[in-house]
């Protein structure tokens, strides 16, 4: 029997400390660490007794061969994307998530597209449960092998046995090794199922896909520990109770992080949007008041977004202020700018945002819209359907370029607006659109052109 040690960990950054604090040093949480058992000398190794030899020479950069990575095309337009062109051979990936996203899903139904041998490892959901859910959606892989195992040394059992060309784990926190005697879930075992799978991976130059849960709050220690160990992580977003879903690379060795792909969630999986822009806008008869679109960025892809504001007179004491997928604070940053600047009193109305579809913008190009949104269901005036709006409010009430403009004003053309309003100092290469582009540099003037 091997000696046993333990350590403390902080369950949140996966920190490691000497004794037990209230407060984690590292990350400043409270109450997240635990004591846990390590054992440091027992061999670790994904096949148990056979060590590979490596004779790595160190080379000079010039006297490196580069070759492509080799890629496997998932099939998955959005994922490809993200992934940066396909699934690198011998990569991790990491797709972390809240419960119930659709990890899970997502994951399957790309498994069920590809023609290479799969192996699904569950540590969560039954065969027949998987079953269940892989007749909703439509791949038809037949060598897509669903396994129900949460011990990594049976796992790599079956792996040696089958010899898949891509291996899921769903989900890293329901594994565990023989060689640590800690509970599935926790800091070691996270870390050494992860180590193991990872040095299988590099090994064999097969890639793993981990799929890992992130709660909110941060409670259930997890995949933020793995972040650094991992090649690609992936992030899968979006409200349950709407149907969008965003992916995103949070880290990636293969390609870059600015990339996204959106996907719809329906009756039979996940759909890939491929022009989210549609999407995003309501349908609707006529143009309503407080209703703006805005051409905003994410990643590399332009979309047009529908912001939503309700303002009205404050029936209790103090008026409200609310606003969902915008940051609270920059809503009230451009209330004070509406009065200071262009004298609106909107001390006294209740303000209530909304950016349609259950997104979350963090493109600071949505400023303008969401006081043109104010001003317009301040005053009720509609603004007409055909306009859409891209540029930052700075703090003077100026109207600030912003990035990719030229982007953002294609996009606007080519799905039939007929206008765009951009800061009066954003540069432009070309100057013949087929689209009208107004300029503005102070939100005075926007008050005079549209209302
Ligand atoms: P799931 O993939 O189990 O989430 P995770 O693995 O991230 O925990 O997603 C489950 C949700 O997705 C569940 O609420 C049902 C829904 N869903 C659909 O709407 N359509 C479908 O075709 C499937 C398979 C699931
Ligand atoms: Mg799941």
């Amino acid at each position: 029997m091997a000696k046993t040690k333990t350590t403390f960990f902080c369950q949140n950054c996966g920190a490691q400390h000497a004794k037990w604090l209230g407060q984690c040093a590292s990350c400043g949480e409270w109450n997240t660490i635990i004591e846990e058992v390590v054992q440091t000398d027992e061999k670790r190794s994904w096949k148990q007794g056979s060590f590979v030899k490596h004779t790595q020479k160190a080379l000079a950069l010039n006297q490196i061969t580069f070759t492509e990575e080799d890629r496997i095309n998932t099939n998955n337009k959005e994922l490809d994307t993200v992934l940066g062109g396909g699934l690198v051979k011998g990569a991790v990936v990491l797709l972390g998530g809240e419960p119930g996203i659709g990890k899970s899903t997502l994951i399957l139904q790309v498994a069920l597209g590809l023609t290479q041998k799969v192996l699904y490892v569950s540590g969560e959901e039954s065969q027949n449960q998987i079953k269940m859910r892989g007749e909703r959606l439509d791949g038809k892989n037949s060598e897509c092998l669903i396994l129900t195992e949460t011990n990594t040394q049976q796992i790599f059992s079956v792996i040696e046995e089958l010899q898949p060309e891509i291996v899921v784990i769903d989900s890293i926190q329901t594994l565990h090794t023989s060689v640590v005697d800690a509970l599935p879930g926790s800091v070691t075992q996270i870390r050494e199922t992860a180590a193991e799978l990872i040095k299988f991976s590099k090994e064999t130059n097969t890639p793993v896909i981990l799929i890992g849960h992130i709660t909110k709050e941060g409670i259930i220690a997890g995949p933020k520990i793995l972040e650094h160990m991992v090649d690609v992580v992936l992030q899968f977003e979006g409200d349950r109770n709407h149907l969008y879903r965003i992916l995103r690379a949070q880290k990636n060795r293969f390609g870059s992080t600015s990339e996204l792909g959106i996907y719809e969630m329906q009756q039979n999986g996940l759909r890939e949007v491929a022009n989210p822009s549609e999407l995003l806008i309501s349908e609707k008869d006529s143009a309503l008041s407080g209703s703006v679109i805005a051409a905003t960025l994410e990643g590399h892809r332009p979309f047009m977004i529908e912001v939503q504001a309700l303002v009205s007179s404050a029936v209790y004491g103090t008026p409200q202020r609310s606003s969902t997928g915008y940051n609270i604070k920059r809503l009230h940053m451009m209330l004070a700018v509406l009065e200071k600047r262009a004298g609106f009193k909107l001390g006294a109305k209740d303000v209530f945002l909304n950016i349609a579809g259950g997104l979350s913008v963090n493109d600071p190009a949505i400023d303008l819209a969401v006081i043109v949104a104010i001003l317009s269901s301040n005053q009720d005036v509609a603004i007409p359907q055909n306009y859409c709006f891209a540029a930052e409010v700075g703090l003077a009430g100026e109207i600030r370029p912003v990035n990719r403009i030229e982007q953002r004003i294609i996009e606007a053309e080519k799905l039939g607006f007929d206008a765009i309003m951009i800061s009066k100092f954003a540069k432009l290469s070309k100057t013949k659109f087929n689209i009208t582009v107004l300029r503005a540099s102070k939100v005075e003037d926007i008050v005079k052109a549209l209302f």
